[in-house]
């Protein structure tokens, strides 16, 4: 047990709160989150108006620069990221150097942080006008490599952005066009992919999103910063759920696709399988995103028309718990990593790159919070410990150990 009078005596009064469960890193104008009523906002407007009523770039711009663009800003906007979707010929040596195996997040992290050796500027933001390049370079440049990752692990020659298409278009074209043939985008398909981001595009302090930030207080660069949080975001605690969600439903496949068997197994409490997927450790009643994104993952999946028994299995397990008692009153609803692999599944986005999606929606998120503390002038982040080690020990000479 910890002696908490003695590690005082040592170490003077510091607050312990590991994870950071009670602890604010900062004070922030983007996000509101209130778990317990379900609601999410940013920068005061409603989640369910901005994915009903706005696109991707438009909640970006509202994101990182405080208010909802005008027509003309938001058109400039798209503009200027377009400008800089260009990435230098030289990087993709550096893709070529990885072999076709690695991790589309360990590929994507390290082409991030590779950006700034080609963007000196990103490295040093000095005025508003260039926070407002360095914003929209990492937005241009971040969408082409991350799409990237995808065309290296399949062994398919890079794509090049499409200057005729929208951003949210531009991440099907940059992934799918093969050299036999254009790739023909559905606008369902668009629109759901559109609502997914803008559901991912912040959720305040989680583990990616502190990460830059304390990186970025000790004033590294937006891609340096932005690198480290796809390192955080990779991990399967963080946003590896909807991956979890996907391997789950293969396996129940390969067990003879017998869904009620599963929900049995994750009632019964001596077993220790969970329904991936279900509950949510912040949105205690109902996950807002959830509810946004199942009209569009029936919308897909009606207007693909994919008969595919993974995403059969789905079904069952979404419509099951909907009803059990088990479920219902433990207040487990699916939450929007079941969701959103679903939708990527139909849509033929590799499992591997799930988490890639994830960063693809966040990176307004990361950009906004990394403006906001520079700009807030926040002191770097330098936590404290308490010291559980030896005291003062005498030095033991080596032929003595
Ligand atoms: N399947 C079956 N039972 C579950 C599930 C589940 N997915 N989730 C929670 N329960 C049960 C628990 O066994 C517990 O039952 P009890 O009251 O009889 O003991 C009750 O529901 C409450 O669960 P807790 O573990 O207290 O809830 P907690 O808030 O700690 O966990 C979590 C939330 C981790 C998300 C959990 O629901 C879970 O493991 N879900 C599956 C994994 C998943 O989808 N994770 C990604 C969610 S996104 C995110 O949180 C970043």
């Amino acid at each position: 047990a910890i002696d908490i009078e003695k590690l005082r005596a040592l170490t003077g009064a510091i607050t312990l709160d590991p994870g950071y469960k009670n602890s604010g890193s900062c004070t922030s104008d983007i996000t509101f989150l209130d778990g317990e009523e379900g609601i999410l906002r940013y920068r005061g407007y409603a989640i369910e108006d901005l994915a009903e009523k706005a696109g991707f770039l438009e909640t970006a711009y509202l994101v990182i620069f405080g208010e909802l663009p005008t027509k003309a800003q938001l058109e400039q906007f798209e503009t200027d990221i377009r400008k800089y979707t260009l990435v230098n010929e030289e990087m993709k040596n550096i893709i070529d150097g990885f072999p076709k195996t690695a991790h589309p997040m360990g590929v994507l992290s390290s082409l991030t942080s590779a950006l700034t050796a080609f963007n000196p500027k990103v490295v040093n933001v000095e005025n508003d006008k260039e926070m407002y390049e360095a914003v929209c370079k990492t937005m241009g440049k971040f969408l082409v490599i991350a799409t990237w990752t995808y065309r290296k692990m399949m062994g398919y020659p890079l794509n090049y952005y499409d200057n005729t298409k929208g951003y949210v278009e531009n991440f099907m074209h940059l992934m799918f066009e093969l050299p036999t043939g254009p790739y023909k985008a559905n606008p369902v398909v668009i629109d759901a992919l559109d609502k997914l981001f803008i559901l991912h595009a912040d959720h305040e302090q989680n583990c990616s999103t502190s990460t830059v930030r304390i990186v970025g207080s000790s004033h590294a660069g937006l891609f340096a910063s932005i690198s480290a949080g796809v390192s955080a975001l990779w991990g399967p605690l963080h946003g590896g759920a909807n991956q979890a969600v996907l391997e789950m439903l293969e396996a129940i496949q390969k067990d003879g696709g017998d869904a009620a068997k599963y929900m049995a197994k994750a009632k019964d409490k001596d077993d220790p399988f969970r329904l991936m997927g279900f509950g949510h450790r912040v949105y205690k009643n109902f996950d807002p995103r959830a509810r946004i994104i199942k009209k569009a993952a029936d919308e897909v999946l009606a207007t693909l028309g994919v008969n595919d028994p993974i995403l059969n299995i789905a079904k069952q397990l979404e419509e099951a718990a909907l009803v059990d008692d088990y479920f219902v009153s433990r207040k487990l609803y699916p939450n929007v990593d079941f969701y959103s692999g679903i939708i990527y599944r139909a849509l033929g986005i590799p499992t591997d790159m799930f988490t890639v999606m994830f960063a693809i929606g966040r990176l307004p998120g990361w950009i906004a919070q990394w403006k906001e503390m520079r700009v807030n002038k926040e002191p770097i982040g330098r936590p404290r410990q308490v010291y559980t080690g030896y005291p003062l020990r005498d030095f033991t000479p080596m032929e003595k150990r």
